[in-house]
Parts: C-alpha cells; sequence; structure tokens
C-alpha cells in the first residue's frame, strides 16, 4: 500500500456514504493519513487569508498562523505518493470545506508557478482517486461540475493522474443506492 493522504470531506458524520466507502476500503491500512475537513475546518478564504497566503511581512500573529497551517497541508500532500479524496455533491458542488482545503493549498511559486506558457503546477508524481457520492444520477450530464472543477484545480497544480469513482443513485431506493456502493468500493479497492 502507498503512502495515502486521505481527504474526508462530508458533513454528515457517522452516516456519510463517502467516508464509509473510504473506511471499508482504507481502514487498518499502513501508511495513511487522515484529514478530515469536516470535523476540523480550514480557514475560509478572504482577504485576510489571501493576504496570509501570499506570505511577506507584516502578516499579523493570526495571518502568520494561516500561512503556516497551508505550509503543514502542502507538506502533508507532497510527502506521499497518493491521495484519496472523498467529495460528496452538496448542491452540485463539492463541500465547501474541501473548496476551503483547495484554497488553502493554492500559492503561487509553491504549489504553482506562472510561465510564458502559463501556468504549470510544482507538485508532481501523485495518483488521486476521487469518491463523488450522490443521492442522484448525474455523471455524464452537464451538472456533473464536480469532475470538471476538481480535474481542472487539481491539474492546475500538478496533478493530472485523477481517477473518479462514482456513487450515485444513493437516495434512489434501497436497491440501486445498494449496486452503487458495492460498484464503488470494488473499484476503489482496484485502484489504491
Ligand atoms: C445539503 C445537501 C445537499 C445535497 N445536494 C445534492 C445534489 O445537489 N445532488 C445530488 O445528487 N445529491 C445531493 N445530496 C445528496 C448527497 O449527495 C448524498 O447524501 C451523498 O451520500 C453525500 O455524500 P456523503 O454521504 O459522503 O456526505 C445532498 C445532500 C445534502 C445533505
Amino acid at each position: 500500500m502507498k503512502n495515502t493522504l486521505v481527504l474526508k470531506s462530508s458533513i454528515l458524520g457517522p452516516h456519510s456514504q463517502s467516508t464509509l466507502l473510504i473506511d471499508q476500503v482504507l481502514e487498518g491500512k499502513n501508511g495513511i493519513i487522515e484529514r478530515d475537513l469536516a470535523e476540523n475546518s480550514l480557514p475560509v478564504l478572504d482577504r485576510d487569508v489571501a493576504t496570509a497566503l501570499r506570505g511577506g511581512e507584516n502578516l499579523s500573529n493570526e495571518q502568520k498562523a494561516i500561512l503556516a497551517l497551508s505550509d503543514q497541508l502542502i507538506d502533508e500532500l507532497k510527502a506521499v505518493d497518493q491521495v484519496v479524496i472523498g467529495a460528496p455533491m452538496y448542491n452540485f458542488m463539492v463541500p465547501t470545506q474541501l473548496k476551503n482545503w483547495f484554497d488553502m493549498i493554492a500559492r503561487a511559486g509553491v504549489t504553482f508557478t506562472y510561465t510564458e506558457n502559463g501556468p504549470v503546477g510544482l507538485i508532481e508524481n501523485k495518483k488521486v482517486i476521487v469518491v463523488t457520492t450522490r443521492g442522484g444520477l448525474h455523471k455524464d450530464s452537464p451538472r456533473n461540475s464536480i469532475e470538471s472543477y476538481l480535474t481542472t484545480m487539481l491539474g492546475f497544480i500538478g496533478l493530472t493522474d485523477v481517477e473518479f469513482v462514482y456513487a450515485e443513485a444513493l437516495n434512489m431506493g434501497d436497491e440501486p443506492a445498494q449496486a452503487a456502493r458495492e460498484k464503488a468500493a470494488k473499484q476503489l479497492k482496484d485502484l489504491v
């Protein structure tokens, strides 16, 4: 088993389907670093946080702490071989808590840089597996903005080896939900 960073972002605690799926496949494995972004919320990107993330002098103590936390999150990401992201769909997007993680690690000169040919990601050689859970069916429709957002955001920081594991129709009756869970668990097991 590769060293793995697991990012959970469900707000549903013990009822979370994405957490259940991830735990079912990864629990007890070696080399796992877990971050539950809903249990331990990160700062929301605002003017103070954006200033903190640019670094430099004249940061308040709070901003210095935000910058240190961002450094820690980036070091955590750099240290692993693969990342498993739990990405439930809430109101057609990823949870705010997961967006906050990306906002904390997207840093010019640290995780991406601009060149004359455009932006280049600075995080390399990692596999990313996204486990995305949904009540309905959206995978092959324009409503699936989660896949394009995550593919773009991960690619922007250099992570282009991304696989999506879908568990859809979870609120469409017991049978389709169970079938979706089983299929997703098998896919995740094969990928990690
Ligand atoms: C606040 C909220 C918003 C949701 N929005 C959507 C949605 O836009 N589309 C959808 O198919 N399901 C939606 N659902 C259903 C969730 O995607 C479903 O419960 C899934 O299991 C969430 O993953 P989780 O259990 O890991 O949190 C929503 C659920 C909640 C609680």
